[in-house]
């Protein structure tokens, strides 16, 4: 399989390249072919990376090749993982934020519908990402819209994780808890499908405690980790990564998961708009898993997150970075 991951000499891909060179993303008996992209001032950490990568000698790693040229890197990829992005600077306007964005993700689209491999999968990383995976998606016309997902998996485990710790469970006891929308502060973790230790979690927890502590935690744990380590969240971000893919690949069975998808107009979000759904993996595709009932309290934090994506994509194509009549 070859792998292409952008943004290879930063933090996520430092602590995500030895992950996927060791067998975690594709299995312990598919071999791998890594392709680092950077842009010039990267290049040198993404070529000490490889160096390293090297120096394991991962029985799966065939080959490892560092480029700053996207039409190169995508060349028939197979898994294209998209992590590079221009960050918000201090004082930075969030629409100044989108464009520098959507200036990368459009040309990555482009270099992806040149030359990526027929069954090539994209994941988005870098942010904002459920508007860059957009932008990425409409330069891409002869790709599956289906294959350009956002990852929102990251914010799903941190759900997961603090309902085992409310509940003093094991987070394999949690079940069908979903993210929906924006993989921002509007996000929205949505517990009323969830079942803890086979219970519901809507009877073991208040509406108090969801709407004051569980949906903020969750919504601002990059925030929380950056005050706390000084630095954005990044091996759980890798590992987020690799979840995303593996399920993805391998399927998730009668479980579901988090990803931001290409809406299908389900559950009122709008068509074309890249969201975070409940998504199943199945024979290679996701699916959203479909009739879950939606009541008030999660209608109106949906729709709030839908109408922040409508703004971005607003705000994209007035800066004339979509295609015409996307
Ligand atoms: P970083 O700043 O350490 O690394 C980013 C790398 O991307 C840099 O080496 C830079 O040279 C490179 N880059 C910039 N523009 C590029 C381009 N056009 N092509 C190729 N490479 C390019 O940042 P870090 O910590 O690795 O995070 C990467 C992104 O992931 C950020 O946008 C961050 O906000 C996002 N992120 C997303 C999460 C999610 O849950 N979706 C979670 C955590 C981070």
């Amino acid at each position: 399989m070859n792998v292409t991951v952008t943004g290879a000499g930063g933090q996520i891909g430092y602590a995500l390249l030895f992950r996927i060179a060791s067998g975690d993303l594709l299995g312990p008996t598919t071999p791998v072919n890594l392709t680092l992209l950077e842009i010039p001032s990267g290049r040198a950490a993404a070529e000490g990376t490889a160096l390293e990568l090297q120096d394991c000698a991962f029985p799966l790693l065939r080959t490892v090749t560092v480029t700053e040229d996207p039409v190169r890197a995508f060349d028939g990829v197979n898994i294209a993982l998209l992590v590079g992005s221009k960050p918000r600077a201090v004082g930075m306007e969030r629409v100044a934020l989108l464009e520098s964005n959507g200036r990368i993700f459009g040309p990555a689209g482009g270099a992806l519908n040149a030359g990526a491999a027929p069954d090539v999968r994209v994941l988005v990383v870098g942010n904002p990402v459920n508007t860059n995976t957009l932008v990425a998606s409409a330069f891409a016309p002869d790709i599956p819209a289906d294959r350009f997902t956002a990852m929102t998996r990251l914010d799903h485990n941190r759900g997961v994780a603090q309902l085992a710790v409310r509940l003093q469970l094991h987070v394999a006891e949690i079940d069908g808890l979903t993210i929906w929308g924006n993989h921002s502060a509007s996000q929205y973790p949505d517990v009323f499908h969830a079942t803890a230790g086979g219970r519901p979690v809507s009877e073991l927890v208040g509406r108090e405690w969801l709407a004051d502590e569980f949906i903020p935690r969750v919504a601002n744990r990059g925030y929380e980790i950056i005050q706390a380590r000084g630095a954005s969240s990044v091996a759980s971000a890798a590992s987020a990564v690799v979840d995303h893919v593996y399920d993805w690949v391998n399927g998730t069975g009668e479980r579901w998961t988090s990803a931001g998808i290409v809406s299908d107009g389900s559950y009122g979000v709008p068509a074309g708009l890249v969201s975070s759904f409940p998504v199943r993996s199945v024979d290679g595709r996701w699916e959203i898993v479909p009739d879950l009932a939606i009541n008030a309290f999660s209608r109106a934090r949906i729709d709030a997150s839908v109408a922040e994506l409508l703004d971005e994509r607003d705000a994209i194509r007035a800066l004339g970075l979509l295609p015409a009549g996307r």
